[in-house]
């Protein structure tokens, strides 16, 4: 594995939509609740509308911090679309070198950051790039966030597949519980999903009412720190 070199963690999913901004809120308030300082980000965010980038807002609201919008998310674009796409529409690309600034003063004075990516790893952020190879940039391991309905084996596996295909070490799996009520199909399917994962499954996000937080154990933080740290002895 050829990252991580820094003290965060890349908050990928296996979809748009699936939970990453979920969480990614649940993990700041638990790294928080253990008394450190947690810095947030979301490097790009689309469909970015008059209210401004609203995963950005709730990432800054979780970690409790007063960084600039513009620093915790640094590239903003108006159409709801991929990274790449969205840009374009713009006439203008992805810069990279001003996640790289912003990144740097997130992080400073940090115990650890918090960074949300867009959409899945495959998704371009420009041409020839993907996500996944943001998250390499910003020599991040990934936590993947995958849905509880059917669908999620196969989403799951091909972006744990991606990861390893590409070198990115992976901390585990997290479950958002975006809908109520499971049919016996997607609960026995959920099922299916966690003996595949083992002890990579980290954590599961049960249905929440807007705005309820995440309950306090939903993740396991000691599982999660042990890795971190596993990876920091090999940096
Ligand atoms: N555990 C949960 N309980 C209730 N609602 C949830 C849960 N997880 C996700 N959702 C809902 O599903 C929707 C998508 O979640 P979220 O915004 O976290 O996804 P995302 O992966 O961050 O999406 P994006 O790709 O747009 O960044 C939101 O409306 C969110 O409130
Ligand atoms: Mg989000």
């Amino acid at each position: 594995m050829d990252q991580p070199r820094a003290a965060g963690i890349f908050v990928t999913g296996t979809d748009t939509g699936v939970g990453k901004t979920v969480v990614s809120r649940a993990l700041i308030a638990a790294f928080r609740r253990a008394g450190m300082k947690v810095g947030a980000m979301k490097p790009i965010e689309t469909g970015v509308g008059e209210a401004g980038p609203l995963d950005a807002i709730a990432l800054r609201e979780a970690a409790g911090v007063k960084d600039p919008l513009e620093t915790v998310c640094p590239q903003q674009f108006a159409l709801p679309a991929a990274p790449n796409v969205a840009a374009r529409a713009e006439d203008r690309e992805v810069d990279l070198d001003s996640i790289d600034a912003a990144y740097e003063r997130i992080t400073k004075g940090r115990d650890l950051t918090i960074v949300e990516g867009a959409g899945g790893l495959l998704v371009p952020i420009r041409d020839e790039m993907t996500m996944a190879e943001l998250g390499r940039r910003l020599g991040l391991p990934l936590l993947v966030v995958a849905r509880a309905s059917l669908g999620t084996i196969n989403h799951t596996a091909l972006t744990l597949d991606v990861a390893a295909s590409k070198n990115l070490s992976v901390l585990g799996v997290v479950i958002s519980h975006a809908n109520a009520e499971l049919s016996p199909a997607d609960a026995a399917n959920l099922q299916g999903l966690k003996e595949i994962l083992g002890d990579r499954l980290l954590g599961e996000i049960p249905p929440l009412t807007p705005g309820e937080p995440a309950p306090a154990d939903a993740i396991d933080l000691d599982a999660l720190t042990q890795r971190l740290d596993a990876l920091s002895e090999l940096i």
